[in-house]
């Protein structure tokens, strides 16, 4: 048995790139995609992420040279969704009531990565490829002879808690918390947990592919660098035994036997691959004279949605950054959105909610829900001596969407709802004065 996919971790950089890679000398056939005998007896195999007719630059297809093809399994059967939701749903609530959640408990029994995925809530019709699931994973034990695939959409991994460690038809991807990582729709994975209980977030986007936000007058450089995403190089498994293939398919979750690892992918070429990101890489941009800018600023990839600039989801980090803004109020102004806004926290504190907003905790401000800095963070701010000051040991993430979040039951019938949240802005004082 030759298997090298549990321990090669080593990585290609870029965002977006054709890339050509081979874990075996040769393995990639020379000039074609599909010639009459590939090399080493592989199977040649399209992995189609867009439309053949999309144009070229949103096109993703990755070709994957492989011991047995895919089409190699046994019959699908419907297995229990467990917590796991798909918009549209018709359960739990939409309201415009602002929310927010204290972490969700790791469970004591073996739970693996799919087992371990509770939905707070959605937006869209995944079957439509608009909008989004918010999922939390809460887990501690690998995915044992099992593997996975989404064909609702791709999977962005935010890890809060613990490594996730990605075995993938590319290669192996790992994140630790801190980093993201994105599986593409459709590509298959197994997942492991090397430091056991482990929380994160999960947003799954049914729309256009995550991608770079356009820069405008920033130029060309900022934000998210392409060079610092990193992609797997090929490895795999070649293992027989009974396991299992599970589908997310329509909402559902699908089970099907199957008799080798479908890891199994010696060399491909291609744009449809997974990808990490350290959030530490990020370059923050911000005033340096008054006020600041919009939260977009912060924008690390977005799943545009048709309309310019107009996101089906835009995932948003508030990174560790220096505040210098003179006559300015520092923390996140009041605001009330056309868009939503899931928060979550992977560590530290957030400067507009210091209290009650907890690392692998969560908030949702839905469209046009008011939000803003508690009382106590106001008071702080309105009062400070504004000299540059250091936000450090604080990341907290967003994903904004065009559409509102309809909760689970699961989620609006949390005990780790937090009754009276909105009680975080009854002590603002009225300080009108008429003698200004
Ligand atoms: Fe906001």
């Amino acid at each position: 048995m030759d298997t090298l996919t549990a321990t090669k971790l080593d990585y290609q950089s870029g965002f977006g790139n054709e890339f050509a890679i081979e874990a075996l000398p040769g393995a990639l056939p020379e000039g074609r995609n599909s010639p009459q005998r590939a090399p080493y007896g592989l199977y040649a195999e399209l992995i189609s992420g867009t439309a053949f007719t999309q144009p070229r630059a949103e096109n993703l297809r990755t070709w994957v040279y492989r011991l047995q093809p895919s089409a190699k399994q046994g019959a699908f059967r419907r297995i229990d969704n467990g917590l796991l939701r798909t918009p549209p749903f018709d359960e739990g609530v939409i309201s415009p009531q602002q929310m927010r959640w204290d972490p969700t408990p790791i469970p004591e029994d073996d739970t693996d990565l799919i087992d371990g995925l509770r939905t707070l809530g959605g937006n869209g019709d995944a079957s439509g490829q608009a909008g989004i699931g918010i999922h939390f994973y809460v887990a501690n034990a690998s995915m044992s002879d099992r593997y996975f695939y989404n064909a609702d959409g791709e999977m962005l991994f935010v890890p809060q808690q613990g490594r996730l460690r990605l075995a993938t038809e590319m290669g192996v991807v790992e994140a630790a918390p801190n980093e993201i990582a994105v599986v593409p729709r459709g590509v298959k994975f197994s997942a492991d947990l090397p430091d056991g209980p482990s929380r994160g977030y999960i947003c799954e986007n049914f729309g256009a592919a995550l991608r770079l936000p356009d820069l405008g007058p920033i130029g060309s450089n900022g934000l998210a660098n392409p060079r610092d995403f990193l992609t797997p190089v090929a490895s795999f498994e070649d293992r027989e035994g009974d396991f299992e293939l599970i589908a997310k398919f329509g909402g559902n979750l699908w089970a099907a036997p199957i008799g080798h690892s479908p890891l199994d992918v010696v060399a491909w070429h291609g744009n449809h691959a997974p990808y990490k990101y350290d959030l530490a890489n990020f370059m923050a941009i911000g005033t340096i004279s008054f006020d600041h800018p919009d939260p977009s600023i912060f924008t690390v990839l977005t799943s545009p949605s048709g309309p310019a600039g107009l996101a089906n989801v835009d995932f948003v980090i508030f990174p560790p950054r220096w505040l210098v803004g003179e006559d300015t109020f520092r923390p996140p102004w009041y605001h009330r959105n056309i868009m939503s806004e899931f928060m979550g926290l992977l560590h530290g504190q957030y400067d507009a909610k210091e209290e009650g907003f907890l690392p692998g905790g969560a908030s949702l401000h839905n469209m046009m829900s008011a939000h803003g800095p508690d009382a106590d963070a106001f008071e702080k701010a309105s009062a400070a001596d504004l000299k540059p000051a250091k936000l450090d040991d604080t990341m907290a993430f967003m994903f904004e969407t065009r559409y509102p979040i309809r909760l689970t039951d699961w989620a609006a019938n949390s005990p780790q709802i937090q009754a009276g949240y909105q009680d975080c802005w009854a002590d603002l004082k009225k300080n009108f004065n008429r003698k200004k």
